[in-house]
Order: C-alpha cells, then sequence, then structure tokens
C-alpha cells in the first residue's frame, strides 16, 4: 500500500491534474524557443534521436525518482528529504540537496522571469501592428531597443513577477490546479492553431526537412547539449516536479503518468519545431540560431506574411502562457517549504520569495545594458577572479546564473534524487509507491534510477565540466 499521509498544502483532484501541471512546468521557453533553434543548429535528426535517448534514460528516470518521492513524503522537497532518509535509517543531510535545488529553481525562476517579460512587450509589439513589413535590421533594432531599456524590461519583469506570484498566493487548488486547467487547454489550442497555419504557407515540407534531416556523421556532436537540454525541458534536478508529486493523489499510477508528461513535452517541443520553421522561411528569414530566432527572425516572418499581426501576437500569448506554468513550478517548492518551516500565510511568503527573486533577476536586466561589463567568472592571465568590471573573458550576470544553474546546479541536484530514490529508500518503498504488475518492467525501471540514469549524468556532468 502506499503511504497514507496527506499534504498540508492541499492535494490535485486527479491524475490527470498532475500531467496537467507536471506537463505545464515541463513546457515553456525550453520548447517553444530553445528546442527548434538547437535541432537546427546540432543537425536536426540526429540531435533530435540524441534528446530521445537521454529523455528516457536519463530525464524520465529523474522524473519517475522526484515524483515518487514526493509523494511518498507528502511535504515541501526539503522536509520531505529529510523526513524520509531518517525513515530509512540514512542522513538528515540529504535534505541538502532539496535545499540546493530550492535555491536553483529561484535562481532560474529569476532570470526566466525577465525572458518571459519579453514575450509581453511583443505581445503588444505585434498586436498594434509594429512588425508590419519589417526587415530584419529593423527588427533587430527594435530587439536592441528593448534590451538596451532598463526601464522597460524592468516593467515588463515586475509584471510577470506579479503573475507567477498571483497564482502561487492562492493555493495549491484555487490558484494552481484552477490556473492550470484553463491555461494548459488554451496552450495546445494555440500552437495547434499555429501548426495549422504554418501548414498553410506553402513552406511546410521545408521546415519538416529541416527539423528531421538526418545526418548520421553529427550524432555525438550534439550529445552533451541535449542531454543538458533534456534536464531542463522536463523540469527536473530542482524539485519541482517532486512537489508536485506531492500533490498527487495516492492510487495513481506513477510510471505511466510520468511517461505521459516525457511524451507530451516532446511532442509540444517536435510541434512547435514544426509550426515555426515553415513560418521563418515564409518571411523569406534563415532559422538562424540562437535567442534571435524567437525576437528577431519569427518577428520579420510574421510581419511579411497573410495575417501575420493576428498569428504572431496569438504566438507570443502561446510563449506566456507556456512560460507562466513553467514560472510557477519553479516557485513552488520554496513556498511550501517556509510555509511548513515559518507557519506563516502562503500571501506572505509568496510575496518575499517573488520579491526577492525579482531583485535577484534585476541583475539579469542591467546585464543587458548598463550592467553588461560585470563580469563573473574570470580566468583571465593573472589567475581567476569571481568578479570583474570590464573583463575581457567571463560571463555577464545574466550568462553566470544560467551556466551555474544549467550546467552545475541541475545536473548535481538530478543525481542526488536518483541517487536517494535508488539508494536512500528501501527497495519495497519503491516497489509499493510504483506499483508495477510486472516485476520485470519493474526491474528495469529500478536499475535504470539506481545505475544507468546516474552514471549518465555523471559523465555528461565530468565531461562538460572539463570543456
Ligand atoms: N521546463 C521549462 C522549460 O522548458 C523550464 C523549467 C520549469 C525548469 N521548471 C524548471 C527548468 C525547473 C529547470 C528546473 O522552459
Amino acid at each position: 500500500m502506499a503511504s497514507d499521509k496527506i499534504s498540508i498544502h492541499g492535494a490535485w483532484a486527479s491524475r490527470w491534474v498532475f500531467i496537467l501541471a507536471a506537463t505545464g512546468s515541463a513546457v515553456g521557453l525550453g520548447n517553444i524557443w530553445k528546442f527548434p533553434y538547437m535541432t537546427g543548429m546540432y543537425g536536426g535528426g540526429a540531435f533530435v534521436m540524441m534528446y530521445l535517448v537521454c529523455i528516457f534514460l536519463v530525464g524520465l528516470p529523474i522524473m519517475l525518482a522526484e515524483t515518487l518521492i514526493g509523494r511518498r513524503g507528502r511535504q515541501s522537497p526539503v522536509n520531505t528529504l529529510k523526513t524520509l532518509a531518517i525513515e530509512s535509517g540514512a542522513s538528515a543531510k540529504w535534505s541538502w540537496a532539496a535545499m540546493m535545488g530550492m535555491v536553483a529553481a529561484l535562481l532560474i525562476l529569476s532570470f526566466y522571469s525577465v525572458v518571459a517579460g519579453w514575450s509581453l512587450d511583443y505581445i503588444i509589439g505585434m498586436g498594434r501592428g509594429q512588425f508590419e513589413g519589417v526587415t530584419a535590421q529593423e527588427a533587430g533594432g527594435a530587439f536592441g531597443a528593448l534590451t538596451a531599456d532598463p526601464w522597460r524590461l524592468t516593467l515588463w519583469h515586475t509584471l510577470f513577477m506579479v503573475l507567477t506570484g498571483f497564482v502561487i498566493a492562492r493555493g495549491v487548488v484555487a490558484g494552481l490546479e484552477r490556473g492550470l486547467r484553463i491555461m494548459m487547454p488554451m496552450l495546445f489550442v494555440l500552437l495547434l492553431v499555429l501548426l495549422g497555419y504554418s501548414m498553410t504557407t506553402g513552406h511546410f515540407m521545408q521546415g519538416f526537412h529541416f527539423l528531421f534531416n538526418f545526418q548520421p556523421d553529427r550524432l555525438l556532436h550534439g550529445l552533451l547539449a541535449a542531454m543538458g537540454h533534456a534536464f531542463f525541458t522536463l523540469s527536473v534536478g530542482v524539485g519541482s516536479i517532486m512537489v508536485y508529486g506531492a500533490y498527487m493523489p495516492k492510487h495513481a499510477s506513477i510510471g505511466s503518468t510520468v511517461l505521459a508528461v516525457g511524451i507530451l513535452d516532446t511532442l509540444v517541443a517536435l510541434v512547435a519545431g514544426l509550426a515555426l520553421f515553415p513560418i521563418v522561411f515564409a518571411g523569406g528569414m534563415e532559422p538562424g540560431a540562437g535567442p534571435g530566432l524567437m525576437f528577431v527572425t519569427l518577428p520579420v516572418a510574421f510581419g511579411n506574411i497573410a495575417f501575420g499581426q493576428i498569428m504572431g501576437t496569438l504566438f507570443f500569448v502561446l510563449v506566456l502562457v507556456a512560460a507562466w506554468t513553467s514560472s510557477i513550478s519553479m516557485l513552488e517548492p520554496a513556498v511550501a517549504y517556509l510555509v511548513e518551516r515559518t507557519g506563516r500565510s502562503r500571501v506572505l511568503v509568496t510575496s518575499v520569495l517573488a520579491l526577492l527573486c525579482w531583485l535577484v533577476g534585476m541583475g539579469t536586466v542591467l546585464s543587458f545594458n548598463i550592467g553588461a561589463e560585470a563580469k563573473f567568472f574570470v580566468f583571465g592571465e593573472d589567475g581567476f577572479r569571481l568578479f570583474q568590471w570590464g573583463a575581457a573573458g567571463g560571463m555577464n550576470f545574466f550568462d553566470s546564473i544560467d551556466y551555474l544553474t544549467s550546467r552545475i546546479l541541475l545536473p548535481l541536484g538530478g543525481l542526488a534524487f536518483l541517487l536517494f530514490a535508488g539508494w536512500v529508500l528501501k527497495r519495497d518503498t519503491v516497489r509499493e509507491e510504483l506499483a508495477m504488475k510486472n516485476p520485470l518492467l519493474f526491474s528495469l525501471v529500478y536499475w535504470l534510477v539506481r545505475l544507468v540514469a546516474p552514471l549518465g549524468v555523471l559523465i555528461v556532468f565530468v565531461t562538460e565540466l572539463m570543456k
């Protein structure tokens, strides 16, 4: 029998709401913006294959581990790990892994909010017809003008943080569940409308080839990137999925649920790619790689094809909704923890944490303009410096936080959760929670969690750091 505990924060009405929530967390800027351009950059079909391998061998095992740990513990990730570790006779220090994840999630939120804020600016710009007939240079100029203006960036960053805080403050059922029930269907409808539209552009097959053109010699080239992206796109390694697991009904099957989330997330990424590239080609643009794709190339494309104004506006609404359902999952682990720990109201805790993330996010805002010269992690001729103004090398604030989280904290967190589920929890506990009918399947999944996935993370982690 699964554990009988329930969470003090509330519970999802059904396993479907968990799927909505976890998919909402997973589907975000990673799918709509990053995946399409990475696929183009790392060799189309070859990258897609590597990505699928990473999703199934590493990403989904972590998601499974997080979900089962979360549901077993029914508390915020930090307290869940603490309680379960003590119950299993292990050190309570395991909770530090969740503490690190919680901080990582807040750091990710700090810059995610800034980028998501751009979509607010573009919804208005597109809606007003600001991109009607623009050239690439003009669109590039418009994007440059946005990022160069700290006040405008601050406005959107603030607004997005308020939107995130608003949903979280209302609680698991009245806020998250209710919001997700509206936003997720909207997201799917918008995506399908865009896909249908892109099929009418006459460049659908060109886009298709770009995305799936298979170059076997490039298989290994994108492996590291694929693994990193598998973490980010599934939202694993920080406790977001774990806290959602804590609100999951007792009898829902974890294995098939997690599989559904992984498939949905991948489908959205593929459909986003299929929808976007034909539009890019139809607008006479090149699918140039990098952040420019979403904020420069696409606006030009939309500005130069039929119904581009309305479709472009809808597209940025889609980006906003996808980012919003992700950002709430970054805040929830810390809110749950502080509510448990301090006994204060959710509204108060949410306000304080959102303000904190907002402040850190201001570092990202400034890193695009007046603070661009503030460099961190500088390896200069005179050795390593944590901070140096105007250094030639090093990373600006935004890049540093991105690097610290995606390359270091996410893999470490994922590894810790795998080891916890695989080696700290008793085998019988895991068997009970997973409740798989087929013993062979259970063994297979168990060894994925215990051995295959941790090794995968370790190998990639070490290789990354040595680059
Ligand atoms: N998965 C989201 C995306 O693809 C981002 C995200 C949400 C995330 N929660 C997370 C990333 C937690 C890392 C950790 O955009």
